[in-house]
């Protein structure tokens, strides 16, 4: 059914209908539309516009489509252009021309608007809580493995060693500006364009303040040019799901490496591996390559939205309608790959021997040569170069660092006494890293001690904004 007509001596043609169609995409947001709606109703109400007989049976009828929409029974037909049109059209068939009342005092332009910040509100929400889980896997994880020392890396080069737990905790910090995001995202994006009209506001005594809390919103567009064009919530939603992708990648990148027969750290449970069609023997890590790979996606998602809206003359132009797939893309992505990334966390298990085996090598421990030498004394720059030192004349004989004799150490600086042996071992590398943030022991405990405290904060925050959603959804 058509939303307009009246001046057209013609319908629109078939190519022009199929272009401008968005039912079979939209009809999503068909939940947020219909409380919209409520909230709508309940101003055209109050404020005397509909009598309260009418305002009755709008008010059964739409909660009747909240129902079979539920349920599945209310589809859109093919003749419906958006979710919008389907949805005026269900009222109308159940209730007559009364049904056509709800226009008054708003246009699709602020309802669009308000419907996908409903919809993003909720996805948003459930993403948060997705994430906590993720951080929970990963938390539990870093627990287990908090006294497995493994060499660290930086050029993908053995540099330092560190604690397993430590590296692995580092990614639940990354998560949790994610959810920080999120939060700081919520609060932008509560305010509600609903009342904005066309682009103009209305000239109907309505009043726009009473829907937004109503629909959970803090307050309502304070310009209705803003309130209708404005997307920055999608584009910001799209850049927090994107830098969630990315943040899933880089954990896939390290759960593809670690896998490998080279490296032979992470043994992937089965049931989070796939295997290959021809070759018999493959366990491949497909849940780490995919959620590398699905960040592609999601970034694509943001730029194609940046790019549509760059240079959009204000108020609504229907390029706007090109806001909607995308951002369900990006949530239906994560709301995939995050659980299997979760549980291919949970599951994997880690091989200390081997990561213990390799924390010395490649003169990890070089930096603690040069440290010994800054405790006593000497310049940073000397004690660097004399450190390099010991790694070439190792290199050359072809042993670790602590088997150079007590000559050779003297002849390569007169500070470089034996006692600096002492400090050339893993556990003593580890222990003595001891600043807040460092690999050390018990730098690591607090560091886990106060992610657990900062993620049950979270889950408590994003769990009561959940409930406080679906309280204003089912009123
Ligand atoms: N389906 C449209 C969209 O998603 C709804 C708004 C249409 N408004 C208009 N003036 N044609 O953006």
């Amino acid at each position: 059914m058509a939303l307009w007509g009246g001046r057209f001596s013609d319908g629109p043609a078939q190519t022009v209908f199929a272009l401008s169609r968005s039912v079979h995409f939209d009809f999503r947001l068909a939940p947020y539309d219909l409380r919209s709606s409520l909230a709508h109703l309940d101003v055209l109400e109050s404020s005397g516009l509909l009598d309260k007989q009418v305002s009755s049976q709008i008010r059964s009828g739409l909660r009747e489509l909240i129902s079979e929409v539920a349920k599945g029974e209310f589809t859109p037909k093919p003749e419906d252009e958006d979710v919008h049109s389907a949805l005026e059209r269900g009222l109308m068939e159940k209730l007559g021309e009364v049904g056509g009342s709800l226009r008054a005092g708003r246009s699709r332009n602020d309802q669009v608007a308000t419907d996908l910040k409903l919809y993003a509100v909720d996805q948003m929400l459930h993403l948060a809580s997705l994430v906590t889980e993720l951080q929970s896997a990963l938390l539990s994880k870093a627990t287990e493995y908090k006294d497995a020392p493994a060499p660290g890396f930086t050029h993908l080069q053995h540099a330092q060693p560190i604690l397993f737990g430590h590296e692995l905790a580092k990614h639940v910090h990354a998560l949790s500006r994610d959810l920080d995001r999120i939060a700081d995202w919520l609060k932008r994006t509560k305010v509600s364009p609903l009342g904005s009209g066309a682009l103009s506001g209305s000239s109907l005594p309505l009043a726009p303040e009473k829907t937004a809390s109503a629909l959970g919103f803090s307050s309502n567009s304070a310009n209705s040019i803003d309130g209708v064009s404005d997307r920055d919530f999608v584009a910001e939603a799209l850049f927090i799901t994107s830098l969630i992708g990315v943040h899933l990648s880089r954990i896939g990148e390290e759960w593809c490496i670690w896998a490998t027969t080279e490296f032979g750290w992470a043994k992937v449970a089965d049931a989070y591996s796939t295997g290959s069609s021809i070759m018999p023997q493959k366990k491949n890590p497909d849940m780490a390559e995919l959620a590398r790979g699905k960040a592609g996606r999601l970034i694509g998602n943001l730029t194609g939205v940046l790019t549509m809206l760059k240079g959009l003359p204000f108020a609504y132009n229907r390029d706007l309608q090109e806001d909607k797939e995308p951002l369900f893309d990006s949530f239906d992505t994560l709301f995939l790959v995050i659980p299997a990334v979760a549980g291919m966390v949970a599951t994997t298990e880690f091989d200390r021997e081997k990561m213990l085996a390799a924390a010395p090598m490649g003169f990890s421990l070089a930096t603690e040569i040069a440290d010994f030498l800054v405790r006593a004394h000497i310049p940073f720059s000397q004690a660097h170069e004399a450190a390099g030192k010991c790694v070439a004349q190792c290199e050359k004989l072809g042993i670790a660092l602590h088997e150079l004799s007590d000559d050779q150490l003297i002849s390569i600086h007169p500070a470089l006494t034996s006692d600096v042996r002492k400090v050339l071992t893993v556990d003593g590398a580890l222990a003595s890293r001891t600043t807040r943030g460092g690999t050390s022991p018990s730098s690591l405990e607090v560091q886990l001690k106060d992610l657990k405290v900062e993620l049950s904060q979270n889950t408590t925050k994003f769990t009561a904004e959940s409930k406080a959603f679906s309280g204003m959804m089912g009123a």
